[in-house]
């Protein structure tokens, strides 16, 4: 079967990761997955997490199936955190959430209902955008295009270009945005441009779908909320794919959710009974573990209140690293203005940094940094900033 069949490229995210975990050189540095490191270098599972799990193991009964769509109080948890408690979209009950596996899950699950109705559509993404959106909504079947974003000279937000391009987008087709902390980026929009964008997207009649996997990791929680509330507020249609693989740390346990959001309640019970029939064709019902262990922290004060430390130390571990990074090119004489990086929100910064320099890195210093530029800061360390500094100093030269 597979003689004439040529193998695939590795992914150019998790591709990286198999590489480094080949690597045997011990001053090695992954750079590259978006996944969060403490100061020792070590992705923990989270205080919050481990005492939800202690409570589960003791008052778990059953592994029966979850229903098709999930635990109904994880989809609730999952709407309060990602509207705010207060949010008219919970009390009109005009959005539906299932659990879905991951926040790739959540894409692809979105994906496939919008293709079952409209699969003439046209996805647009954000140039650049996360390599694995062009995967998915290819996967699903639909044509992509890109609308400008980025501005490599500014190493800022192109917005004028963004609303030029987003103002030529087709009514029914897709628009994919980041909610917060743009990947690869790290360059977000604000609250007034978020509205400009929503007040675009309802009169040309595209359909946003926000790709939320990083609420937190930017100015906080409430805070990250801005374009969520803004596509809120204009009373459209749109989907929102969210995670907790980042703002728990639950990488592994597959733990995101698909929301779908609709004018009126009705409509909301329709979409619901087509998120189902995608998901019981494909995964059948999700896995349990992570849902459980996010709506207990989210449900239970004194767990919420530990997880928003732990995440706000996240926050501002990544933030210091920005500014020991600056610093340290600053000090190493490189050449160029980097005060970009401590703008830039997330775990990911675009640095700039062209291919020559990426693959110098990889090949002479075992630093490991996606295909583009992108950079995780989580990565960094203060035992491993020297090093990572005077290898990237000595790459430009
Ligand atoms: C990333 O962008 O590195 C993360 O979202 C992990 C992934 O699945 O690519």
């Amino acid at each position: 079967m597979w003689k004439s069949v040529q193998p695939a490229p590795p992914d150019s995210i998790l591709g990286l990761t198999e590489e480094f975990k080949k690597d045997q050189n011990p001053q090695k540095v992954n750079l590259g997955v978006g996944v969060y490191k403490d100061d020792a270098g070590n992705t923990p599972v989270l205080r919050c997490v481990k005492a939800a799990e202690k409570l589960l193991l003791e008052t778990q009964s059953s592994k029966s199936y979850l229903p098709i769509s999930g635990d109904p109080a994880y989809a609730a948890a999952v709407q309060r955190l990602i509207f705010g408690a207060k949010s008219d979209v919970l009390s009109s009950r005009r959005a539906v959430t299932i659990h879905a596996p991951g926040g790739t899950g959540a894409l692809r699950v979105g994906a496939d209902l919008i293709h079952k109705f409209n699969g003439d559509a046209k996805v647009w993404v954000s140039s650049p955008t996360w390599a694995n959106h062009n995967g998915i909504f290819g996967a699903a079947g639909f044509q992509i295009s890109r609308y400008g974003y980025y501005d490599a000279t500014t190493k800022g937000l192109d917005f004028n270009r963004m609303i030029e391009d987003l103002e030529k987008v087709p009514a029914g087709d897709v628009v994919v945005l980041h909610a917060c902390c743009h990947n690869p980026s790290g360059v977000d929009l604000d609250g007034p441009q978020w509205q400009q964008i929503a007040e675009v997207a309802v009169g040309k009649g595209w359909l946003p779908f926000l790709d939320f996997a990083y609420q937190g990791f930017g100015d906080g929680v409430d805070e990250d909320r801005i374009a969520v509330e803004q596509f809120a507020a204009a009373g459209v249609d749109f989907f929102v794919a969210s995670s907790f693989s980042k703002n728990f740390g639950l990488y592994n346990e597959r733990t995101g959710a698909i929301t779908v959001v609709t004018p009126a309640k009705n409509d909301a019970e329709v979409a619901m009974s087509h998120l189902k029939t995608v998901v019981r064709t494909n995964y059948s019902n999700p896995p349990a573990h992570g849902g459980f262990v996010a709506t207990m922290i989210l449900d239970t004060p004194d767990l919420r209140t530990m997880w928003l430390e732990e995440l706000s130390s996240m926050r501002d571990r990544i933030v210091d690293m920005r500014r020991s990074l600056v610093a340290g090119l600053v000090a190493q004489g490189v050449d160029g203005d980097f005060s970009f990086i401590e703008k830039q929100r997330g775990m990911f910064s675009f640095s700039g940094w062209s291919d020559d320099v990426v693959v110098s890195l990889r090949k002479n210093n075992n630093i490991y940094i996606v295909g583009g530029g992108r950079i995780n800061l989580a990565g960094l360390t203060t035992s491993n900033i020297d090093y990572v500094v005077q290898s990237v100093a000595a790459a430009m030269k």
